[in-house]
């Protein structure tokens, strides 16, 4: 599929009318699991490509093109809205939040599982065993405050136990910066996956910014400010990847390539009929903007999109699903990693003047104050120990017992 080959509208013939916004939420009891992850993907693409219009405009010395910009992202944000407007009011934050970290989850090992670039591929498998963890201490506050069983919100698709701590995921600001890519090596999977995932990161970082103040009690509001602050690293290590030397419309066609594919994708594999409507008109209306990018990018750079995308055609789809053995695969070699500049190493290499060290020593301290911990710690008091959802053993035996929450794993 080569999205600048197919015949679409213009973009303004796309704009939608409020009754278009107005979408009907799904139930949250018989939803797939995987369709509320792609609504929180999508929302997640469309705020970055906001986000991203805005601050092109405001870098942008010519009013044609701010106009043209401004066109479509009055398009991405009703597509933003329709797409916001399928959560339920009766999904609480705390079921919504089960769903980012699934989400981050399984996004990150299915990337990860087909990545051709090794820095990428390091940095996926980095950050999916801390996604991973926050679904864990996530779903024993889900459990505490509502009695809810998280593995029935995953659907049993993700196993929930714990990855590397998640006091272990603090680290120095300086550790996040990884190498970036350069447009000109870079596989066109391997750069639309860095944008996808960054985007993605990023929405889980927005959400965490809104939402953490607004939870009803104290520890969850710390949880949530603490795995907030680990949300900012992700972006940060992600954002750190994507290519450079590109110019802000270069830039702008290669969001507008990610949504297509995106769009396509979502819309090949969704089960809920209504849904799949919806991306499939979304689809249609990300061409356009595609092609008028395009149209954009040769009126004022004289520059085609085959300059920047080796080719057209979409990589194989993208496809949310069940990765327990991958996980468990990663979290059997890589648990004890953590970022050491541009790289990433085993903790013990490192010694009391490394950055991580340092920075563990000033935000964790006293050790009784971090909630990740605190909250598990009070919680196995409660109850005689955690909650999880295992199919297996734990594949790393110092996180084995139930009994006793491990801070020393990673750090
Ligand atoms: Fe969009
Ligand atoms: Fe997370
Ligand atoms: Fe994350
Ligand atoms: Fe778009």
């Amino acid at each position: 599929m080569n999205p600048f080959d197919l015949k679409v509208k213009n973009v303004g013939e796309y704009i939608m009318r409020w009754n278009d916004l107005d979408t009907s939420p799904y139930t949250k009891e018989d939803i797939d699991p995987y369709t509320k992850a792609r609504i929180i993907l999508m929302n997640g693409t469309e705020f970055e490509m906001v986000k991203f219009g805005h601050n092109f405009s405001r870098h942008c010395n010519n009013n044609e093109l701010r106009c043209e910009l401004a066109l479509a992202r009055r398009i991405e944000q009703q597509q933003q809205k329709a797409i916001a407007n399928l959560k339920p009011l009766n999904e609480t934050l705390l079921e919504t939040t089960i769903s980012y970290e699934q989400l981050a989850v399984d996004l990150t090992a299915f990337l990860a599982q087909r990545c051709l670039d090794k820095n990428l591929k390091k940095a996926l498998d980095f950050a999916l065993l801390e996604d991973f963890d926050h679904l864990y201490r996530f779903s024993n506050l889900l459990e505490h405050d509502y009695k809810i069983k998280a593995e029935k919100l995953v659907g049993g698709y993700t196993e929930i136990m714990p990855g590397r701590p998640t006091i272990a995921h603090h680290r120095h600001p300086y550790d996040t910066i990884k190498t970036f890519s350069d447009i000109k090596n870079i596989d066109i999977q391997s750069l639309i996956d860095t944008h996808i995932i960054t985007a993605a990161e990023q929405q889980t970082m927005n959400f965490y910014m809104n939402q953490a103040s607004f939870y009803h009690n104290d520890y969850g509001k710390r949880l949530f400010t603490e795995i907030g602050m680990v949300e900012e690293d992700h972006v940060s290590q992600y954002g750190s990847l994507l290519a450079p030397n590109v110019s802000m419309l270069e830039c702008y066609l290669i969001h507008e390539y990610v949504e297509s594919y995106l769009y396509y994708s979502m819309m090949e594999n969704e089960t809920d009929k209504t849904i799949k409507k919806l991306w499939s008109i979304f689809f249609e209306q990300e061409v356009s903007h595609l092609q008028a990018s395009n149209y954009l990018l040769q009126k004022f750079e004289k520059k085609n999109w085959q300059e920047i995308l080796p080719t057209g055609e979409y990589p194989p789809l993208l496809k949310l699903q069940s990765n327990i053995d991958y996980v468990r695969e990663v979290l059997k070699n890589t648990v004890n990693l953590t970022g050491d500049h541009e790289d990433y190493i085993p903790v013990d290499k490192l010694n009391e003047k490394d950055k991580f060290i340092i920075y563990q020593n000033i935000v964790n301290k006293p050790l009784s104050a971090v909630t990740s911990h605190t909250f598990i710690k009070d919680y196995i008091e409660k109850h005689g120990k955690d909650y999880r959802f295992e199919v297996d053993i734990h594949p790393i035996k110092s996180l084995q017992n139930r009994e006793k929450d491990n801070t020393t794993v990673g750090r």
